[in-house]
């Protein structure tokens, strides 16, 4: 129709075209969801059913089911959602901001934006548990141990934790754990904190040691007394007024008490400065973000964690460590996975599990980029700056305050000067400076910083002072630092920092570590109670926009407007979803969640008087974050029992409530369960809790079964966290980001967690996190997830997450067998496979299955999670019906391949599943020594001659890397244990 006709129309034929229109409009949710419409009666008749509406009757019990749809708004094309991200993000303003407070502009070097933060390879694969289809994220972590190693001089470095403030609130609770027995035994309690740490550092300290009996005494350097009272020290370096102090004299008097002392540090000013190492700290801790991660707002941003090699069975987070695959090649893993929380559960002293992976790799990846000379000339650039700065101001009348410096200084204001007028003056030229209460104006350079820059700063001091502006030629900029702080070691030696200083070097470095990983780009990754679902580009988009990531997190809101407008909208449609009252964004993981949902129940206990209330029930399926979390959030776990078809025993709940009555705090709880089953007792349970007073705790992990078909709130939760990096398409990084909001339910609302710099909106209990609105800059991706789902399209594709499960578990409940089912015998969004049974007949474990499932393309399901000797599958709903059918056939032609051992016509020792995964290495080596074929061992199948993933490294030998710990590249070790063969 032209536009001629169309304006002539009369009204109703314009209506009847736009609603034409409206019709073929490309919805986001067909490229969300996998199986194809036209596909889904054939799926259906597969699982037994006539329709969706019946699969999800049988398998969601009717008295959890939502009555009305969710009030979201219509799901939006990806153009519509585009421009309306667009409008938000120019509603933010890019000032140029010298805050600091541990937040810093930084240059994300393009080659590693381009082929990482944007490359689908490295954000949507899994956290490395699977070593050998993970060994690229995981050299490029040992890269970012290595580089924390090097610049803080210490033994051993994780690889890594949520932030600065947590990773001090990490480093307390490791010194609380390794007090001696004499300390233990005496009840000493004290930890010593200068009163120069960051606010935000200062406020989580705060929270995580009021539950665990920590007695915090934050004063000031001059009153600490190293005496048998204290069991730790914790300082600043630099402090955050930007002074340099020495803290040898501090270390000596701490050690000669058995006091542990850790010290939060700026790494890059560990290029110039002394490193903590050299002068006896015992931890060092701190973020990597101006390692080239945008300051986003307040993240993610990783947070890196050193310490002396004699913690390193007690350290939190992960390790990645050197050993050996079966070949005798070098290969590496995540080391002592055993003392990872996952077992501990209730003796665990952290819950960290999602970190900040991908934001460790860009780190360790700027540092490979530049390499220590490019990192020292950052460093002194910025230092340079900074000496400039300091004796330009000065000359105009101010006082600037700090006598060894890296990069910030503290101005004092003549009388004559006001704050205000610096303040407006700077506002007016786009810039934002620290102000202190005492009216100090602090400027913390960094490393975008430029000449242009520092002529406006002095301008604007020059302006408030009414004086002219110096000459730049008189004005010194030599190093200014005292030669007793001046760092004389070297530091990143090893190859690795010296090899990739052009781009196409680069560049080649990054694909030949990507190659070696499976992710989303790959084949499904089926990992249960995970959802590694569609992590659609146009959610990612935004996140390489400076308007989002280029604002710090402390500048006036009103140059975050975008930001803000964005979050009440999504907390809003987060409340909805939930069915609770309001939400918190600060937590940066579901762990995080977790804690920061039971310090609000503890929180609102102690609000009515019921202190004594701290006993949490949990279910013996939970997943071990959650005791871990109570144990933080000082309550006493006691465990729920499961009955025989894996439902948590309701009797068993009952009576352990009435048994604990006045003292029970709260009841965590999975739903649908982790044994992937909606269990119909669920309201019961509740009430069950609520009748002896305690509250219900959810975990928000399996959400994806419920969006739209049911909610916490109408299950009766009190507080639920969400993982934004499972339900709501933020990927997972390879081991995080994560988001884990809180939700929580009316009566709760004033005890959600506050922060102490700036008001994010929230009244409640002290900081769990370093900044106000967590990981802020990629929730844009749970937005647009939202936005161009609607309610339709979540509601759409949690049924589909259901019939995908269910297709699986049709196919393969013969060979397999299905472990847990509802009462009308549907699992939820996910299934266990039974392998127990395999075992006795072939001797083949769910590891072997796991293992060659890697010969087949794929990454493993959840290796005997909540059950041993199992795997959980979750496809989601993003995978298509081809794909599902793929790793279908996978597992029944691995199924066949066991029962071959069984039947004695493979050998039970050399066959293709204990001997997998196989390298191209090992099918073209000239000798083949083994009972079966090459084709058979790398080919099994006919789709993989087309398409085929090598494994790098064949099965890696972890026992041997953990007898070894080696946990940096091209230490000496390294080479003794390749020695030896
Ligand atoms: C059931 C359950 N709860 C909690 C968590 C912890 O979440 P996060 O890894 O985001 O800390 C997980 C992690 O996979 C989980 O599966």
């Amino acid at each position: 129709m032209s536009w001629f006709i169309l304006s002539r129309c009369p009204y109703f034929v314009i209506e009847i075209n736009c609603k034409k229109i409206n019709m073929f409009k490309d919805k986001f949710v067909n490229r969300h969801i996998g199986p194809r419409e036209s596909e889904l009666s054939r799926m259906l008749e597969t699982v037994g059913v006539s329709s969706m509406e019946e699969l999800i009757d049988q398998t969601v019990p009717s008295s959890i089911r939502l009555k009305k749809p969710l009030n979201l708004s219509e799901g939006l094309t990806e153009r519509q959602y585009f421009r309306k991200i667009l409008d938000l993000a120019s509603r933010n303003k890019v000032f140029n901001t010298y805050i600091g407070m541990g937040y810093y502009d930084t240059v994300t070097p393009a080659v590693i934006l381009r082929n990482v933060v944007e490359n689908p390879v490295w954000y949507t694969s899994y956290t490395p548990y699977q070593a050998e289809i993970s060994q690229g994220r995981l050299e490029a972590l040992l890269n970012y141990q290595t580089m924390v190693c090097e610049l803080t001089a210490m033994e051993i470095a994780n690889a890594s934790l949520l932030d600065e403030a947590t990773a001090a609130a990490e480093a307390m609770s490791m010194m609380f754990a390794s007090r001696s027995r004499s300390m233990v035994k005496g009840g000493v309690n004290k930890m010593l904190v200068d009163e120069k740490l960051w606010p935000q550092t200062l406020d989580v300290l705060l929270t995580r040691s009021l539950p665990l009996g920590i007695e915090l005494e934050v004063l000031p350097l001059s009153g600490f007394i190293a005496d048998e009272t204290v069991f730790g020290m914790m300082v600043q370096y630099p402090d955050s007024d930007g002074e340099v102090r020495d803290y040898r004299e501090l270390v000596g008097q701490a050690h000669a008490c058995e006091i542990k002392v850790a010290v939060a540090a700026d790494l890059l000013s560990l290029a110039l400065l002394v490193p903590p190492g050299e002068w006896g700290a015992d931890i060092v801790f701190g973020s990597s973000q101006r390692f080239g991660i945008p300051m986003g707002y307040g993240g993610p941003h990783a947070a890196f964690f050193a310490a002396r090699e004699e913690f390193k069975r007690i350290m939190p987070g992960r390790i990645i460590g050197i050993t050996k695959d079966a070949n005798g090649d070098r290969a590496l893993r995540m080391a002592l996975q055993t003392r990872e929380q996952h077992i501990k559960r209730e003796k665990a002293t952290s819950n960290i599990c999602t970190s900040q992976a991908l934001l460790a790799n860009m780190a360790g990846f700027y540092g490979v980029y530049h390499g220590p000379e490019g990192i020292r000339y950052i460093a002194e650039r910025i230092h340079l700056i900074a000496v400039f700065l300091s004796e330009a101001i000065t000359r105009l009348g101010y006082r600037q305050l700090n006598r060894n410096f890296f990069d910030t200084i503290r101005i004092s204001l003549p009388r004559h000067v006001k704050r205000e007028d610096i303040e407006w003056l700077s506002l007016d030229l786009e810039m934002n400076f620290r102000y202190f209460d005492n009216g100090d104006v602090g400027i913390s350079v960094d490393e975008t910083t430029n000449l242009d820059d520092i002529n406006w700063m002095v301008e604007v001091f020059a302006r408030a002072a009414n004086r002219p502006v110096p000459s730049i030629r008189e004005i010194n900029s030599n190093c200014s630092i005292d030669p007793a702080f001046k760092r004389s070691s070297a530091y990143m030696q090893q190859d690795v920092f010296k090899k990739y200083r052009s781009e196409t070097e680069m560049v080649r470095y990054i694909k030949s570590l990507e190659v070696k990983d499976i992710s989303l780009t790959h084949s499904m990754i089926s990992l249960g109670s995970c959802t590694m679902k569609l992590n659609a580009a146009t959610e990612m988009l935004p996140l390489s926009w400076i308007e989002f990531n280029g604002i710090h997190p402390f500048v006036p809101k009103n140059q975050a407007m975008g930001y803000h407008l964005m979050m009440e909208d999504l907390r809003r449609d987060l409340a909805e979803i939930t069915g609770m009252a309001d939400v918190s964004l600060m937590p940066n993981s579901g762990a995080a969640g977790e804690y920061a949902g039971l310090m609000v129940i503890r929180q609102y206990h102690i609000s009515r008087g019921e202190k004594n209330r701290n006993v949490a029930l949990i279910p013996a399926s939970a997943h071990g974050t959650n005791p871990a979390s109570a144990v933080m959030a000082g309550m006493e776990v006691v465990i729920v029992n499961c009955d025989n078809s894996g439902n948590i025993d309701t009797a068993d709940l009952r009576a352990k409530a009435e048994q604990y009555g006045e003292n029970l705090a709260a009841f965590m709880v999975t739903y649908p369960s982790t044994h992937g089953v909606f269990e119909s007792a669920i309201t019961t349970m509740c009430e069950i809790v609520h009748q002896f007073g305690g509250q219900v705790y959810m975990d928000g992990a399996n959400m994806n079964a419920q969006v739209g078909l049911t909610n916490p709130g109408v299950i009766g939760a009190d507080v639920c966290h969400l993982n934004l990096h499972k339900t709501f398409a933020i990927p997972h990084g390879g081991g995080g980001p994560g988001v884990g909001p809180i939700a929580v339910a009316a009566h709760l609302v004033d005890f959600l967690p506050s922060h102490p710099v700036m008001n994010n909106g929230h009244i409640g209990i002290n900081a769990i996190a370093s900044a106000p609105w967590g990981s802020a800059s990629i929730l844009p991706i749970t937005y647009g997830y939202i936005k161009m789902m609607g309610a339709d399209g979540l509601k759409r594709a949690t049924e589909f997450a259901i019939l995908n499960a269910n297709y699986i578990a049709c196919k393969l409940k013969d060979n397999y067998g299905v472990l847990y089912t509802g009462e009308n015998s549907r699992v939820a969004h996910e299934l266990i496979l039974e392998c127990r049974h395999l075992k006795s007949g072939s001797g083949i474990t769910e590891a072997d299955i796991a293992k060659r499932l890697m010969d087949y393309g794929f990454h493993a399901p959840t290796l005997s999670f909540p059950v041993h000797g199992t795997l959980m599958v979750e496809p989601t709903e993003s995978e298509s019906l081809q794909e599902l059918d793929k790793f279908i056939e996978a597992m029944n032609q691995i199924f066949l391949e066991i029962r071959e051992i069984e039947s004695g016509m493979a050998d039970r020792e050399d066959n293709v599943l204990r001997n997998a995964p196989h390298t191209a290495r090992v099918i073209g080596a000239d000798q083949w020594n083994h009972s079966y074929s090459r084709e058979k061992a790398a080919w099994p199948l006919e789709w993989l001659k087309t398409h085929k993933f090598w494994v790098p490294v064949g099965r890696v030998d972890n026992a041997l890397g953990d007898r070894n710990l080696i946990c940096t590249c091209g230490s000496p070790k390294e080479y003794e244990m390749f020695r030896e063969e």
